[in-house]
């Protein structure tokens, strides 16, 4: 049928056959909760848009109508940081753009922002080769722009990506020595362009040198299995390139997004330097939150093998610290870094992990692992929820109040999400086309009985209705709340130097 055939290799069983026809839907009797406010109130929408939210809204027959009565009715996900269809470490991730989207949509996320990653270190090219993977989307996406290598034509083109294009984020990988890593001096020359700008400036923060030494000394020591992925990247090389990110942001004073992080230690970096009132934004991801190292020596090779990612999934304890720094606002959003590779792939490393394709899955787990973890086990606010897995990223990446609400104007990404109903995560019942699950066997409490995106009831009844081609790409603009006021900051500092100039010039 037309509305599956992208579907190919699925099984047919979990897709519907058509996209809801009615583009009137009223939510009734939920309790509505956003990032600031929770109220019991009807939601009314009409052709993609938000239209109204109170209570007892009176419609037609014409609208489908959907009883949320003691349930929550809360803005889609916003998954800030994903990676479908992309070309890595000699392969290309198993979720595209319509089979990790699907997923997303399953899990309650109705949109997500990938990283485009040049061609030869061309941005319009990456560019380019990333409005085709889009194509088949069928959910809303957005696009960060990763650097790789630093000459007149990318500082250019960082110019048009963020004037013509609708980005307004760059990352900067510290690590991935030899492929995707840039050093300190493209760091600095990459940070001043972002503020020129208003882009986000976003690091991926490993030593990559260290790194690279310290798969030297695995392998000289005969450790060639996945548990040396981890022995050779430990969290003090996360530490130290998040604080050098960190203090070098301070220095051009620009804004920081710190992507997945990972440790105890990577994290402090930011606490210490949030507390001297730095704009640092810190992103864990669910894998990082709720997983411990221990996969990582498990004796069969496909078992260990998918826990590989950078930064490492570390030993137990930092994730606990990671939910508790979350819970107190040290870090303010939560991501995947969705990057499946299958089994098959995960074996190119089976005699030596620097060759395991790294990358864990995320995209369908994340709203139900940190709905699980985090609001069932009283750590954080319905509010709370709402704002760490939609709003705050909505706001960061300055398309709020478009996404991440529940208010009239906003788009028509929703979710009802039943408490008293439980989730279980298996690879054989997902809808990624990964044949494993970092988060196999996992089960809880609070599960995703709807999702709205764009105004089409796209999941119910553990059913997917979803259109290839439906979704739309959303431009983001530059100069975020982030950016706002620090030219103050720099008008201080630049006084600061009168004195010091003037003394000079007396003195010649
Ligand atoms: O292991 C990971 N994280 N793979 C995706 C690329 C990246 O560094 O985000
Ligand atoms: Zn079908
Ligand atoms: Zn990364
Ligand atoms: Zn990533």
């Amino acid at each position: 049928n037309q509305v599956c055939d992208a579907w190919n290799g699925y099984d047919e069983a979990q897709c519907g056959i058509q996209a809801s026809s009615s583009s009137k839907i009223l939510i009734k009797g939920g309790t509505v909760v956003n990032a600031h406010h929770q109220e019991i109130a009807d939601v009314y929408v009409e052709n993609g848009i938000i239209v109204a939210v109170k209570p007892n809204i009176k419609v037609g027959d014409d609208v489908t109508v959907l009883d949320a009565t003691g349930k929550y009715v809360m803005p889609g996900g916003i998954d800030p940081h994903t990676h479908l269809a992309m070309e890595f470490m000699g392969t290309e991730t198993i979720d595209d753009f319509f089979s990790g989207q699907a997923a997303a949509l399953a899990g309650g996320t109705t949109m997500h922002i990938d990283f485009v990653i040049p061609v030869n270190g061309s941005l319009s090219a990456g560019f380019k080769a990333y409005e085709r993977k889009a194509e088949s989307s069928c959910m809303d996406y957005g696009f960060h722009m990763a650097i790789t290598k630093w000459d007149e034509v990318v500082a250019e083109e960082m110019e048009i990506m963020v004037k013509e294009k609708g980005i307004n984020s760059f990352k900067f990988f510290m690590a991935y020595k030899g492929s995707l890593m840039i050093n300190d001096e493209l760091l600095l020359e990459g940070f001043k362009r972002c503020k020129s700008f208003g882009a986000l400036a976003m690091v991926h923060a490993e030593n990559g040198d260290a790194v690279f030494e310290g798969q030297k000394r695995m392998i000289e020591l005969g450790i060639t299995g996945p548990e040396g992925h981890a022995l050779s990247r430990p969290p003090m090389l996360e530490g130290e390139a998040t604080s050098r990110a960190i203090r070098l942001a301070s220095f051009v004073n620009v804004p920081l997004y710190v992507v997945h992080v990972m440790s105890i230690d990577a994290m402090e970096e930011i606490a210490k330097a949030r507390k001297s009132g730095q704009r640092v934004i810190g992103e864990p991801v669910v894998s990082g939150l709720i997983l411990d190292d221990s996969g990582l020596w498990a004796p069969d090779f496909v078992t260990a093998a998918k826990y590989v990612m950078s930064p490492p999934i570390r030993a137990s304890g930092h994730n606990k610290a990671l939910q508790a720094a979350l819970s107190s606002g040290v870090l303010q959003l939560v991501g995947t870094d969705h990057c499946a590779f299958t089994s098959t792939q995960k074996s190119f490393g089976i005699d030596d992990f620097r060759k395991i394709p790294n990358g864990v899955n995320g995209i369908e787990e994340r709203m139900h692992l940190v709905w699980h973890t985090m609001v069932e086990s009283g750590k954080i606010s319905l509010t709370d929820y709402v704002r760490l897995t939609s709003t705050e990223c909505a706001r960061i990446f300055n398309i709020y109040p478009r996404k991440g609400a529940i208010l009239a104007g906003s788009d028509a990404d929703i979710i009802i999400l039943n408490p008293n109903s439980s989730f279980e995560i298996t690879a054989r019942s997902h809808h990624s086309r990964l044949d494993t699950n970092v988060f196999e066997g996992m089960k809880g409490k609070g599960k995703v009985e709807v999702t709205i995106a764009g105004g089409r009831i796209v999941w119910e009844n553990d059913q997917l209705k979803v259109v290839p081609g439906s979704g739309k790409y959303i431009e983001m603009p530059p100069f975020s709340y982030l950016f706002d006021g620090i030219e103050k900051a720099e008008a201080k500092y630049l006084s600061s130097l009168h004195a010091p100039v003037k003394r000079f010039n007396s003195a010649t």
